[in-house]
């Protein structure tokens, strides 16, 4: 997500613009830019100014700049379509530089949207989505000037958001109305500050609450004309005037920052469902998966893969595992997972027909980074699952499939990695099919399960409670234990590895099946053991795991599917997922252990979203 501001009263806007978007900066972004409305004659002049890379960057630009102007708009991008730089920063304009517009989210059908309007004469400058909005809006604004129609700029504005699918919050400003500064919200957040003959407009209320705490909250499909003395908010299908309330919101702003959430850890874990979602919109489309980075290029190479291998590091290394039992499910192609630091000094046995996944958030980090130049010294054929628009590895793959997590803020990973999970579930489906693993029907029964996830990554989620009384049952160990099978061994690694991370106590991932080869030997009745057991082709193996561990008093802790009677009879705790594929399911049971592992490190007074020891990206060795 990015940050979004504008300002409209008596005061210069370019100092408020700036300051709400340092208000934005924790949200994180890659580039940024300013548009301001100043009083010119004939008419109004817009002026726009971006700037790839910090803010700093953008305030050194404007210091060489005397912008005067009493209305204006702000951007804080997270690139999703076109790498970071000044010319794919927002705000975009239309040919004739009377429209401005920013944007946050995701427009679905940009592609076709900018071939019709290149093919009507617009001129684009940049590679974005974004950019499709504002032309859209200039073709209907002259449409509406030809025709005689007195829709004005709301009219034109209406007409191409009908166009446009896709998720998204814009705000609009134009020299035909200097007066007035135009919003329209779906999906993504907007929000309007009401001030004292001014007003403000922000993608959060921390970006406004240093100027006024009455804010009112769009809902989705509205449009909202602001003015200094009012906002005048209409639906997007009749234009007819909605009430809407204003409300007082009495959080500070590091409480706004984490939208009233205590910590960002846990309204990343909370933003799991919007994220699923977006990756579903993005890449299911009319029951077919689409990435639109693999074209019959690469498809044609992929088909003729002989060997794949997921490389990536820590909680990515974990997806790559989950990926190894998808990919062998879906393609039944050989797969093997590594770490990145030992495959940049194996000596990699690849080549031209081998296919080297690339798993990495950041998109930065450095042994993922080395392995990814040395796959490709060796011929192999390189893929990276990225969630970080234009970073290194992104840029240096030969085919890059982006996550749309957004940004991370806390160090620990969770909706990156779930985002990681569903797109590597989706890629596995994909390649199973182009190779002629999958039949329709078993295409149509996965597709009908991937529907379901984002109701039930909800469903898990809604036992916060239940999960926070547990971990004040556990709090205090200091040693725990994690068993999984099939496709949740490695959800147990991920597991520890987060209870690890955060509480600084020690959590060991174990496949169940390796019990009597020596883990057995710590089972006593002060022992945690958190297993998974989701229904599973070896779920009767889990149980009588978990009667060995109950033979020796340990402290059982389950994830098993929702009505399991007999799973919930011999554990001490049990937290349950809806039913769903084995496939998907480590994209349900992780959730469980990201909110354990939360409420564990808050009672143990942790600092939740930057543990000690940690980076968010380890770019050095
Ligand atoms: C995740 O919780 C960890 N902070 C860490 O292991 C991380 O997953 C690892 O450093 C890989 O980072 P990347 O995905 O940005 O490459
Ligand atoms: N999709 C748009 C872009 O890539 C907006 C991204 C954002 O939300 O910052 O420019």
């Amino acid at each position: 997500m990015c940050g979004i501001v504008g300002y409209i009263g008596p005061k210069k806007a370019l100092p408020i613009l700036m300051n709400s978007l340092g208000r934005l900066e924790y949200r994180g972004y890659d580039s940024s830019g300013i548009a301001v409305l100043a009083n010119g004659v004939p008419e109004s002049v817009l002026t726009v100014v971006k700037e790839k890379g910090k803010l700093s960057r953008l305030r050194d630009k404007l210091q060489r700049q005397e912008l005067n102007g009493f209305a204006g708009i702000g951007h804080t991008r997270w690139a999703t379509h076109g790498e970071p730089s000044e010319r794919n920063a927002h705000p975009h304009l239309d040919c004739t530089r009377k429209i401005a517009l920013v944007h946050n989210g995701i427009i679905e059908n940009y592609a076709e949207l900018k071939s019709r309007l290149s093919a009507k004469g617009h001129r684009f400058q940049s590679d974005t989505d974004t950019e499709v909005a504002v032309h859209l809006v200039e073709h209907h604004c002259a449409e509406g000037l030809k025709s005689g129609k007195k829709d004005g700029v709301l009219g034109a504005f209406q007409k191409a958001v009908s166009e446009m699918e896709g998720f998204f919050a814009f705000v609009l400003l134009s020299v035909y109305e200097p007066g007035a500064i135009y919003v329209f919200k779906r999906s993504n957040p907007l929000v309007i500050g009401i001030g004292d003959g001014e007003n403000f407009v922000a993608s959060d209320a921390p970006a406004v609450l240093s100027y006024t705490n009455r804010m009112i909250y769009l809902d989705d499909n509205e449009f909202a004309r602001v003015t200094a003395k009012a906002v005048e908010v209409r639906r997007a299908d009749t234009l007819a005037l909605v009430r809407k309330a204003v409300t007082r919101i009495s959080w500070t702003i590091s409480q706004a920052e984490k939208a009233g959430f205590p910590h960002f850890m846990l309204k990343e874990i909370h933003e799991q469902p919007q994220v699923v979602e977006t990756i579903l919109k993005e890449k299911l489309r009319a029951g077919k998966i689409w990435f639109d980075s693999i074209d019959q290029r690469v498809e044609s190479r992929l088909k003729k893969i002989e060997k794949i291998h997921l490389v990536s590091c820590g909680t990515a290394y974990h997806a790559g595992l989950v990926a190894n039992y998808m990919i062998g499910e879906c393609a039944r192609l050989p797969v093997e997972a590594t770490v990145s630091s030992e495959f940049r000094y194996e000596d990699p046995i690849v080549g031209p027909k081998d296919l080297v996944i690339l798993i990495t958030q950041s998109g930065e980090t450095a042994d993922t980074l080395a392995a990814l130049r040395e796959a490709k010294l060796k011929g192999a054929f390189t893929l990276g699952i990225v969630n970080v628009v234009g970073s290194t590895i992104a840029r240096e793959s030969d085919c890059v499939i982006y996550t749309h997590a957004g940004p991370e803020i806390g160090v620990a990973s969770t909706k990156a990695y779930l985002a990681q999970l569903l797109t590597l579930a989706l890629f596995s489906i994909y390649i199973g099919k182009v190779r002629g693993q999958l039949s329709p029907g078993q295409m149509r029964e996965y597709i009908r399960w991937l529907q379901k996830l984002p109701g039930q990554v909800r469903e898990t989620l809604a036992q916060q409670s239940r999960i926070k009384q547990c971990a004040r049952l556990l709090f205090e160990k200091k040693n725990f234990l994690y068993l999984g099978r099939g496709f949740n061994f490695p959800t147990a690694l991920e597991g520890a590895l987060k209870l690890k991370e955060i509480t600084y106590s020690h959590a060991h991932g174990y496949p169940a099946g390796e019990m009597k080869h020596g883990p057995i030997a710590l089972i006593d009745s002060n022992q945690p053991v958190i297993c998974l057991s989701p229904a599973s082709k070896t779920y009767d193996k889990m149980v009588s795991n978990i009667q060995e561990i109950r033979a020796r008093q340990g402290i059982i802790v389950s994830v098993a599917t929702r009505g399991d009677a007999e799973m919930e009879k011999i554990s001490r705790a049990t937290f349950f997922i809806p039913r769903t594929l084995e496939i998907f399911s480590p994209i349900l049971t992780v959730i469980p252990l990201q909110l354990f592992a939360y409420f564990v490190a808050v009672l143990n007074k942790r600092d939740v979203d930057q543990p000690r020891n940690l980076a968010k990206s380890v770019t050095v060795e």
